[in-house]
């Protein structure tokens, strides 16, 4: 008895495997119920009484040893990757993998970035939780303002000060209160408002804003930058127009219409047989809004617009619903393939 016990720790101290699978041989050869330790351990019981103390200690040491050495070898493969290519089967198929797709919101954002891109704008952002003065007060919204009422603005907690931004206009300020002119930035992001999700509106969505302002900028920069967008956007037969329009922190102001690029300009449901669509607010940057930020309205001007990134794509691929966006139902996401 004691010479085999004396033979198999021998036999196990020199154990080697080259890949995983031989240690698992190993473990079954000496440990299973019929291995050559567990048969030791059960002619123990015919060892004469005054050996098996000795014995008995013998055998525990042998097994000890071989749990350990087989431990050892076991975790020497762990997290070892290169499987010996005589593991490796060539020919299995290999399992299947849904290729992703961008989703359509990421497609058109891009492409916004690279039309921009192309004149010279790059991109910046801003925080998504923003304080008054960024979202409105350096806007020039007065206190009174209805787009401050509580319909419209998520207020964080109970602080009238902090709020989920409504627009990303409060990244233009951010931008002109830390970065002297000349200025030529769009600013991409998600917009937080209270309103009642439905097929055209959602209390989450995306805007990109522009800013350029340099000295001597004019309302026909505006108009050409943005026509230069529409076709770039639509197709270069799009044709634009302005109309005359309000907001606090631009003046003049006006909202931009594409021709519809659905109908040609001929009339649908889409246009509201007008021929005309809107896709952005814009405007010449109000001087108190340049004063607020540090930068003399005497010297400079400025414009701006703001579009929805999810009215572009309503546009650009005709989809009826803006909830289909919010989904995530793979059918609706996999229609769209854009390579950017
Ligand atoms: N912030 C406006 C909105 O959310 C959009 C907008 C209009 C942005 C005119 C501008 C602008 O920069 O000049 O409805």
């Amino acid at each position: 008895m004691k010479a085999r016990i004396e033979n198999l720790l021998n036999e196990i101290s020199a154990m080697t495997a080259q890949v995983p699978d031989e240690v698992e041989q190993l473990r079954l050869k000496y440990l299973s119920k019929k291995g050559q330790v567990s048969v030791l351990f059960d002619e123990f019981r015919n060892v004469p009484a005054e050996q098996k103390k000795e014995i008995g200690q013998l055998l525990n040491h042998l097994k000890n040893a071989a749990q350990d050495k087989i431990e050892s070898l076991k975790s020497a493969f762990e997290g070892k990757e290169d499987v010996p290519s005589q593991m490796m089967d060539f020919s299995r198929p290999v399992d299947h993998m849904e290729p992703g797709t961008r989703h359509p919101l990421s497609i058109v954002r891009n492409e916004i970035v690279r039309i921009f891109g192309q004149i010279g704008y790059t991109v910046a952002v801003g925080p998504e939780i923003e304080d008054d003065w960024h979202n409105f007060s350096a806007l020039n919204f007065p206190p009174e303002h209805p787009a401050r009422d509580m319909q419209d603005t998520f207020f964080i907690a109970t602080d009238p000060e902090i709020l989920l931004r409504t627009h990303t206009s409060s990244v233009q300020i951010r931008t002109m209160e830390t970065m002297p002119p000349p200025i030529r930035k769009i600013f991409p992001g998600r917009v937080f408002r209270n309103e009642a999700i439905s097929a055209r509106a959602h209390c989450i969505f995306h805007q990109v804003e522009g800013l350029y302002v340099d000295h001597n900028v004019s309302f026909m920069d505006l108009k050409q930058t943005l026509l230069y967008f529409a076709r770039e956007m639509f197709g270069e037969h799009t044709e634009i127009r302005l109309r005359p329009s309000f907001f606090p922190f631009t003046e003049p102001s006006g909202e931009l219409d594409v021709s519809c690029n659905i109908c040609g300009g001929k009339g649908c449901n889409i246009c509201k047989y007008t021929g005309w669509v809107e896709i952005l607010g814009c405007g010449m940057v109000d001087p108190a809004v340049l004063d607020n930020c540090g930068i003399d309205s005497k010297i400079y001007t400025g414009f701006a617009f703001g579009m929805g990134i999810e009215r572009i794509t309503l546009l650009k691929y005709q989809v009826k619903d803006l909830r289909l966006f919010f989904e995530n139902d793979l059918r609706f996401l996999r229609q769209f393939t854009g390579t950017i």
